[in-house]
């Protein structure tokens, strides 16, 4: 190339400074399903409403959740991680399942700055949870209180309900007749559904509301949940 003072030249020097120090969250995020809430943060990125998270790796416990396709048509690193029984873990000491040692040596490879469990159905041993202090985050499709303690919640019209841990939560509400439930995106902790929260969202119950379509309609509301959440916790 050549060209004397003052010419303009082809060449410009791109600037990255400001791209570069922009700070990158990699994001890991777990399913055993479906993944709408998957293909909420995916859409999310895709429309520039989370600058800087990249969804660096997804890992599934099913070779069949419909997540795994959702993640390989957007060219995301995606992993089936069959998982260990629970009957299989040890029942003493604070050691990690096998299949949770393969999950933080994948987290590690893929240099996972959070992990989002985003219907994830497994249960996580004290000594997993333990090495990702605030770094692990799960979607719950209840209600839980600030810090994620306490066998009550009370809603924003004041009304108290009960907390809804574990398995079949959305029909624990319907069964326990509560006007309202959500979803609460939360710290994950060793104790289950029972972490800190990032964010919630009440959800009201119809009348005539099946386990089925109240659970989409918290669906519906979760994909905004998830997105927020994120962004509270880069
Ligand atoms: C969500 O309702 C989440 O709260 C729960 O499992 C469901 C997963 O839905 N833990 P999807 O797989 O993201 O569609």
């Amino acid at each position: 190339m050549s060209g004397s003072a003052g010419e303009q030249s082809d060449w410009k020097i791109i600037d990255r400074t400001e791209e570069m120090a922009r700070k990158t969250l990699r994001l890991g995020v777990l399913i055993s399903g479906d993944g709408s809430n998957l293909q909420a943060l995916i859409d999310a990125i895709e429309q520039r409403e989370l600058p800087g998270v990249e969804i660096a790796l997804v890992v599934s416990n099913r070779a069949d959740a419909y997540g795994i396709q959702r993640a390989l048509k957007h060219r995301i690193p995606v992993i089936y991680l069959p998982w260990q029984k629970r009957s299989a873990l040890p029942s003493t000491g604070n050691s990690m399942s096998t299949s949770e040692a393969k999950l933080t040596a994948l987290l590690h490879l893929f240099q996972i700055d959070l992990i989002a469990c985003a219907g994830w159905m497994r249960i996580f041993t004290p000594a997993f949870v333990s090495q990702f202090p605030r770094r692990l985050i799960n979607l719950h499709p209840a209600l839980l209180p600030d810090d994620g303690i306490g066998d009550i919640f009370t809603t924003s019209d004041g009304t108290v309900i009960p907390v809804f841990r574990g398995l079949h939560v959305v029909r624990q509400a319907l069964e326990a007749g509560v006007k309202v439930t959500g979803s609460t995106l939360h710290y994950v902790t060793p104790e289950v559904d029972a972490g800190p929260v990032i964010c919630r969202a009440e959800v009201a119950i119809e009348p005539g509301d099946t386990e089925e379509s109240l659970h989409e309609r918290i669906k519906q509301v979760e994909h905004k949940l998830i997105v927020k959440g994120i962004r509270i916790s880069f």
